[in-house]
């Protein structure tokens, strides 16, 4: 039995259903509001056209280059697109050590264009002509399907010099500096769109591409016409544009402060872009670790858990040690333990405080820490993808899902549902479809899709 004091003690972070109406409210204002040109500057949701405005038939054909940089990884790939729906992809990951995350921009490019150097050259295609779809996942404004000029860093990077520059440029850039392979970069894109793409690769009602990854942010198709900032010369042609919500950044006007918790604050607090991406940080894996840890802290403090160690004191400068000692990981695994064995939440908690047999009750008492932080943040993500799935014009409509919360939390998919259940329109009909390597397969064909409309 869960100790009442413990449930007090993460009441903030259960979501009453009047708050969740009201999130969902503020939230459908927010997309409008970015929409529209004459309050796009203010509003905080700003819903960037991608210039992407043809989804996959399946037929796609042809061989191209990806690169992937937004989150814990930067990966390089090669995708073989083979018709029928199909595609094969070869990629390699390489570390994008910390102090290029928060150095002089160029560097990070060098090292970008480094990294696919020697794939290329691995790869035997020194020689060949290959076009290339930059999955570049931080907030664009794009100016056509080849430029983005960066807005902001997120997720803890932080290189001088890049924004308000066009990244497709830098990157042209850094290749040209290094005269070694015969690459175009065609297409920038976000993560997001790469996963409405992919999804919609298989599925042709894919309508709406989500990340709860390191980071969270969702993408949909909208009509040409509810897009003020789409370039007249595009909205001739195509009915739909896909549209980068950016939604990490809601909040930013105070829409969230009725429901942000003091655990919030001070992630917000110690984080390196204070005041920005309020949503983000209580939905995407780099913040849910460590507001798992100061609830622990404060749980310590009023012996809430590990009541019976003497130990308790020793625990807490553990998690005070930095931000990071409680790991996201660690939230999905504890939540697909079982009971009472609680395997997993033991070994975990003996490599973090060095306690041999946790007892029951305190693993219960962890596990239900993580439960109420992972659910709100499910529940978050919920309300922006009903908002964005009862904007869309189609009936039918699948969310194309990715992320590495998303993808290992054995309860975020059933979290998400019950609150999709609540709020999608009646007359829609939606599901959920994890995404297939979407950074990669979806900047393949936003690359081929680009080059068919030519
Ligand atoms: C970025 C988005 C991205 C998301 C998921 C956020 O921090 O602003 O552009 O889609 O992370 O990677």
């Amino acid at each position: 039995m869960l100790d009442a004091e413990v449930r007090e003690l993460m009441q903030p972070f259960v979501l009453s259903d009047y708050q969740v109406q009201e999130v969902y409210s503020r939230f459908c204002l927010e997309v409008a509001r970015g929409l529209k040109r004459s309050t796009h500057p203010q509003a905080n949701v700003k819903c960037f056209p991608t210039y992407v405005q043809d989804l996959p038939t399946g037929d796609e054909m042809g061989k191209y280059l990806a690169l992937d940089l937004g989150g814990t990884n930067f990966r390089v790939l090669l995708v073989s697109l083979k018709g029928h729906h199909d595609a094969t992809v070869d990629s390699q990951i390489y570390a994008v050590p910390k102090d290029l995350m928060v150095g002089p921009g160029v560097d990070l490019f060098d090292h970008i264009a480094g990294c696919l150097a020697k794939f290329v050259e691995k790869h035997d295609m020194k020689t060949a002509y290959l076009p290339l779809g930059f999955t570049f996942s931080f907030p664009c404004v794009q100016l056509g399907l080849k430029e983005g000029i960066l807005v902001r860093w997120t997720k803890g990077f932080d290189c001088a010099g890049v924004e308000g520059e066009d990244v497709g440029r830098m990157l042209h850039e850094a290749i040209q500096r290094r005269g070694d392979a015969d690459i175009a970069v065609v297409a920038i894109l976000n993560d997001t769109t790469g996963t409405l793409m992919s999804c919609a690769h298989r599925n042709a009602d894919c309508r709406v591409g989500v990340i709860v990854g390191t980071g969270c942010n969702a993408c949909y198709v909208e009509d040409v016409e509810n897009v003020d900032l789409l370039r007249a010369d595009f909205k001739k042609t195509k009915r739909s544009v896909i549209v980068n919500a950016e939604w990490g950044a809601f909040g930013e006007g105070g829409q969230l402060d009725f429901v942000r918790t003091e655990y919030d604050r001070e992630v917000d607090e110690k984080s390196l872009n204070r005041s920005e991406q309020l949503f983000e940080k209580m939905t995407a894996g780099m913040y849910l670790g460590n507001l798992v840890r100061l609830v622990l802290l404060r749980a310590l403090e009023r012996k809430l858990i590990f009541k019976q160690s003497s130990r308790r004191p020793e625990f807490a400068s553990v998690l005070q040690r930095n931000e990071e000692v409680f790991e996201t990981r660690y939230i999905s695994e504890i939540e697909d333990d079982s009971f009472p064995e609680f395997a997993s939440t033991r070994k975990i908690v003996k490599n973090l405080f060095g306690l041999e047999k946790a007892s029951v009750e305190d693993c219960q008492t962890l596990r239900y820490i993580c439960e109420c932080v992972a659910k709100r943040a499910a529940t978050l993500v919920a309300i922006g993808v009903s908002g964005l799935v009862n904007r869309t014009s189609n009936r039918r409509v699948i969310v194309g899902m990715d992320g590495s919360v998303y993808r290992y939390h054995p309860e975020f998919d059933a979290y998400m549902r019950q609150t999709l259940q609540k709020l999608v329109k009646e007359d829609k009909e939606w599901d959920i479809m994890l995404s297939e390597d979407g950074s990669g397969r979806g900047a393949a064909l936003v690359a081929a899709v680009a080059s068919k409309t030519k």
